[in-house]
């Protein structure tokens, strides 16, 4: 919750006291901007001298080559895997492991490694403090499968792990070894230089990340919240989105992801006679499913803006902070701070602002399964097709179910289908000509995230954390650009990161990678997927940071 009331009636009393400077002064208290947080307590000497570290050719070269290295170990992930212990391709993480256990060796002769089903890494750290909450920091050992043919579109093979001088190259570089390799070089860097924390931190590394998650990050969860309790981290940071600066240039945004939408694919299925085509009915099975997908796209899902909601701390952000936004949609956000009709208006034209930002009020839907028919004298027996939905964080399993169920019943009935309904009947039609049922395709639904709080302490080590990396940066591309924050609700591909499975751990959950536009050659998930080498050893100052700054904090 990023608006309180309280703070409401600070900004209206400020723009009562100085009309001159109101569209300012409203958007800075909308989006509030945190300082940048460096350690300046007893960390501070270590915070400074590991620096120089990390500026040597030696510390650099040996970080290329832990990655590199990591990258050569091919732990691919694959849909529809069968439980370890059974399904032999998992086999592939124990190298992975020896290859940390050589990399790493601090780690592993004074800190508690654990594993979780056999492959999941789970490290801890003891701190001096107990009554200190511990962090947790996450990421995945498991990289998606290369497709064998575009091995030849790669400039260097996907498992090279091969360093050009700029650019280190791999499946996996991105996502995510570059930045678990960045945690362990960050720890055991601290390890090196005798650095004792206070609080106790904690690293877990998933196995299946980029399929179900269920033996990776699921069995973490269960392992956590057994040994730490429910709400026993203080918070936990896994990878995300990062720093952007495609508002406009010399602005640089850094978009931690606050919250994840929700998740449904829905199957809708139209069941009804076969027979000889010479004696149709007037609608087949697949006439009467066009009709449904029909109604079903001519009535997609309001956008609703929230006040209390991540997309308004979102496009208040933007709106106050990004260059480039036309003066009427500025005013259109402040106005929407406390004008009802504005706030309304202002979620039909999110997409003005930025076009991706249309996804984040709504509940999206999108049907991208179709199936029916066997041959053209054979009446189809059935229909069915698959609506993906990403739910908006306003809304739920449960409110999608019902609007769907609602869109469809009077269809049912006019078509004379009796209807069941994610597993209740809804009608039934006598005589009935068919049946329609509409189901969670594939069990896989998932509901919102609970937004991570915008106005407490951890929100702001954080953001505080990546702002002071920035502007600490000696990297060409971020020296001397302004940093503004701003919260993110996770769309499309970063949907569903295994924080998915640890929301009883901690209310704070960040899904972070400290990390810009440039600094990945071609994204992930596809052909080419790189790292700049810079990136990663800004990526592992940055982490080195936020554990240093959480260690000074007592809270
Ligand atoms: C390892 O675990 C033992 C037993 O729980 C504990 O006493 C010790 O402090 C731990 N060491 C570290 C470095 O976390
Ligand atoms: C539904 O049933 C009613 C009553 O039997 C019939 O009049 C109507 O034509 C049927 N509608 C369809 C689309 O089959
Ligand atoms: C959260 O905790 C509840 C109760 O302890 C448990 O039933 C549930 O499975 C947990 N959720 C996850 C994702 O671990
Ligand atoms: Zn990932």
């Amino acid at each position: 919750m990023i608006l309180r009331v309280p703070l409401l009636a600070a900004v209206v009393a400020a723009v009562v006291a100085s009309p001159a400077q109101q569209p300012l002064s409203l958007a800075q208290h909308a989006c509030p901007q945190h300082h940048p947080l460096t350690p300046t307590g007893r960390n501070a000497p270590l915070s400074a001298h590991i620096q120089d570290i990390y500026d040597s050719p030696d510390f650099q070269a040996k970080t290329i080559q832990a990655l590199s290295g990591a990258v050569k170990v091919p732990s691919e992930s694959y849909d529809a895997m069968g439980p370890v212990g059974e399904d032999p391709r998992y086999a592939v993480f124990a190298d992975l492991h020896a290859f940390f256990r050589k990399s790493f060796p601090l780690i592993h002769s004074q800190l508690n490694v654990s594993t979780v089903n056999t492959y999941n890494l789970v490290i801890h750290w003891q701190g001096s403090d107990p009554s200190l909450l511990p962090i947790l920091m996450t990421g995945h050992q498991d990289v998606v499968p290369v497709d064998p043919s575009t091995w030849n579109q790669w400039e260097h093979p996907p498992y090279s792990g091969h360093y050009d001088g700029t650019w280190i190259w791999g499946r996996g570089t991105c996502d995510d070894k570059g930045p678990v390799v960045s945690i362990l070089t960050a720890v055991e860097t601290l390890l090196g230089q005798a650095f004792k924390p206070t609080r106790s931190f904690v690293f877990a590394f998933g196995i299946d990340e980029e399929s179900s998650g269920l033996q990776g990050a699921g069995k973490i969860a269960k392992y956590l919240q057994s040994t730490y309790g429910k709400n026993g981290f203080a918070a936990i940071l896994d990878e995300g989105s990062g720093f952007t600066e495609r508002f406009g240039e010399d602005t640089i945004f850094v978009v931690p992801s606050t919250s994840e939408k929700g998740y449904m694919d829905v199957k809708v299925d139209v069941s009804t006679l076969g027979g000889h085509s010479s004696v149709p009915p007037p609608h087949t099975s697949i006439g009467i499913l066009s009709a449904l997908i029909v109604t079903i796209e001519a009535n997609p899902h309001k956008p609703t803006l929230l006040r209390t909601g991540t997309p308004f701390a979102t496009i208040q952000c933007t709106a106050a902070h990004a260059p480039g936004i036309p003066q009427p949609l500025r005013d259109l956000a402040h106005a929407a701070l406390t004008d009802d009709d504005a706030l309304e208006k202002l979620g039909k034209q999110i997409g003005l602002v930025d076009p991706a930002y249309k996804a984040m009020v709504e509940t999206t839907q999108a049907v991208d399964l179709i199936v029916g028919g066997v041959k053209t004298n054979a009446l189809p027996e059935g229909a069915s097709a698959v609506v993906n939905h990403r739910i908006g964080e306003h809304s739920s399993v449960h409110g999608l179910q019902d609007h769907i169920t609602k869109l469809l019943a009077p269809l049912a009935s006019q078509f004379n289908l009796t209807f069941d309904a994610f597993g209740t009947s809804v009608s039934s039609s006598s005589p009935s000509s068919g049946h329609l049922t509409v189901s969670d395709a594939f069990g896989t639904a998932l509901e919102p995230a609970p937004p991570t709080p915008l106005d407490a302490e951890p929100w702001k080590i954080l953001v505080g954390t990546a702002k002071a990396s920035l502007s600490e940066s000696k990297r060409e591309s971020v020296v001397g650009k302004k940093v503004f924050v701003s919260p993110m609700l996770a769309l499309g591909n970063t949907v569903r990161t295994d924080t998915k499975s640890y929301w009883n751990l901690t209310k704070h959950i960040f899904r972070y990678t400290h990390m810009g536009d440039s600094d990945g050659y071609n994204g992930a998930h596809t052909v080419n997927e790189a790292i700049r080498a810079d990136a990663l050893i800004d990526n592992v100052r940055f982490l080195t940071k936020f554990i240093l700054n959480w260690d000074e904090a007592e809270f």
